[in-house]
This record gives C-alpha cells, structure tokens and sequence, in this order.
C-alpha cells in the first residue's frame, strides 16, 4: 500500500487553521447594494420574483440607505422606475426625474458616509423598453443614444451621484460620458462601465423590479453574446481608454472566467454584478428547502472575489453583511 506524500488535510483540520490559510475573504467592504427607487408610491412595494427586494418610496430608500451603512455596507446602485415612458426616455436626464430626486435626498440624508452610484440606462425610461433611441428600422442608434447619455450623466452628477454606470453597451458611451462631465465641471465624477454585459437570460426578474418590457427584439444587438470571452477584454480595454476608472462583468457566476481574465489584464478596479436571476435561483431553491440560500450565497458571492473581483453588486448586500457582523 502507498500513502499520499503530501497531506493537504493538515491545514484544514480546525476552523482557525482554515482562517489562517484563507485565500480569500469576504467582508462589507466589497458590497455593493442594487436598490429601485418608484415615482409616484407612497409605499414601498415588494417585487414578487426577487423576494425580500422592494421598489422604495424616496423616503424608504433613504432608511434603506442608512440600514445599509450601519452594518458596513459601503456602496449603493441606484435604479429608476418612472411614472411617464416616451420613446427617448427623457425622464432619464429631467431634474425632476426619479433618478435626480433620489440622488438629491440621499446626498442631503447620507452625504459622504454611502457611495451613491447611478445606473446610466434608458430602458427603465422609454416606452419600447430598449436601452437607447431606436432608429426607423427598429435597431438601437448608437450615436444618437450617446447624446441622451451624455444628458443624463449631467443630470446624475449634478443630482449628487459619486460614480455614473453606464450599463447600455453603447459603442463610445464612456468617452461620451467623460467629456460630458469634464465640459461641466464634474471632473471628479467617476465612472463604473458595465464593460463586459452579457446579453443573459438573468436578468428576467429585474425586468420585473423596472417595469420594463422590451416591446420588440431583444438586447443581442448591443449586448454580448455569451459564447465570447475575447471580446470581453475588447470591450474592458476601450472603457479603460475611454476613461473608465472602474470595469464591471455581469453576471457573474456563468461568467467566472471573464472575471479571471479581466482581472489579469487591467488594474482598474474591478466590478461583478450578481444579477436578479442569480439572486432569485438560489432564493427559490431555498424557500422550497432545497438548498440553504444562505450558505449558497456566501459561497457563490466569495467565489465571485476568488476570481478576480474587488467589489460585488448583489441583492444579497444587506443579509451578508449582518451575518458579517
Ligand atoms: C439595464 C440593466 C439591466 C440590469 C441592470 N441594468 C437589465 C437589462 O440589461 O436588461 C440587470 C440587473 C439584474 O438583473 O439584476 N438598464
């Protein structure tokens, strides 16, 4: 009989020899909470496949901005859901917008103590629910889109925001972007590209959470094609060129590899976005008592810091961080 050389089970035989040996470690700090924000409620409304994740009133938002802060969680994205749609999405860059009110309140309630980042988007805006302007053949403009970006960016650094996100995938949107902001004197407005977004099928309960529903087609002809990981890094470094000071991968778990590569290929801060549908998998499973959501979330999150990633977006934000406390 032989026996093994090297006993790899040496060092996992206690829980604080496996602390000492981690690789990886999860804390508040890489959290990064997706929270909506509806005109016109006067509750805060659930949003039935993502459980546990609501549409906020302006005020609710706010307490679920300081909840967030109190158990160490550094960072909220923020989304829109307007009462009026038109087919530009001019609700998107307007004062008065959702989005700007928002940004508004939490600059005078959390001030310095939250990262605020505001998704730059106009699906949750326009009447056809496509990211951008639609030209006459029912494809997204490109160009004429980056105009109403480069609108709304103002609207959302002079409403407060600390990062700008464009998540359009629109060729050019954070050049656009950045010169937009530097000609009105927001230079120290950040950017946070959602470089490498993938054209997924994940994102079907946040549809839900944004009252969107794309009137005809798809996202396949702006968003990537999951069969590529090359591009990705096409895309990575164009945003960095472009003036991105952060890059983002979404979604993450079927995306690991891309966070990989990224990640050995740019030192800008790095971004993954655990989207609705990895969110409410493992929320379905858990209520049916499948799985144990918990630990399945713990897990899922860390790995996606194991590949690579600085900082994670998850619906999962709050509850980690308590169990962290
Ligand atoms: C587009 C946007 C989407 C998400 C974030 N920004 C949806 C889409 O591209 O259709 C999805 C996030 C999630 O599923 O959690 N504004």
């Amino acid at each position: 009989m032989s026996f093994p050389q090297r006993r790899l089970r040496r060092l996992r035989r206690s829980p604080a020899l496996r602390r000492l040996v981690a690789e990886t470690s999860l804390s508040p700090d890489d959290l990064v909470a997706p929270l909506f924000v509806r005109e016109g409620i006067t509750e805060p409304q659930p949003v039935l496949s993502l459980p546990g994740v609501v549409q906020h009133t302006t005020d609710s938002l706010v307490e679920e901005v300081k909840a967030l802060a109190g158990v160490g969680v550094p960072a909220v994205i923020l989304f829109g859901v307007p009462q009026i749609k038109d087919d530009i999405g001019s609700q998107a860059w307007s004062a008065d917008g959702v989005m700007q009110v928002a940004l508004r309140a939490l600059r005078d309630s959390v001030g310095a103590d939250v990262v605020v980042m505001a998704d730059l988007c106009v699906d949750e805006y326009t009447s056809h629910g496509h990211c951008g302007i639609l030209a006459t053949d029912g494809s997204v403009d490109n160009d004429a889109t980056l105009e109403i970006y480069a609108k709304a960016a103002i609207a959302q650094a002079s409403a407060g925001a600390d990062i700008i996100a464009p998540s359009g995938m629109m060729d050019g949107q954070v050049a656009a972007i950045r010169s937009a902001l530097d000609e009105t004197g927001h230079g120290v407005t950040a950017i946070l590209a959602y470089s490498a977004k993938y054209a997924s099928s994940l994102y079907g309960p946040f549809r839900e959470a944004v009252d969107v529903t794309i009137q005809s087609g798809d996202r396949k002809g702006y968003q990537q094609d999951w069969r590529n990981s090359r591009e990705a890094l096409a895309e990575v470094m164009l945003d960095v060129e472009e003036g991105a000071d952060m890059v983002m991968v979404k979604p993450a778990m079927t995306y690991l590899d891309v966070v990989c590569r990224v990640r050995a290929a740019v030192d800008v801060s790095l971004g993954a976005y655990h989207v609705s549908g990895e969110y409410a998998m493992i929320r379905a499973a858990a209520e049916r008592g499948w799985i144990d959501g918990e630990s399945v979330a713990l897990e899922q999150i860390t790995a996606v810091k194991r590949a690579g990633a600085d900082f994670v977006l998850t619906y999962f934000a709050k509850g980690l961080a308590r169990s962290m406390q």
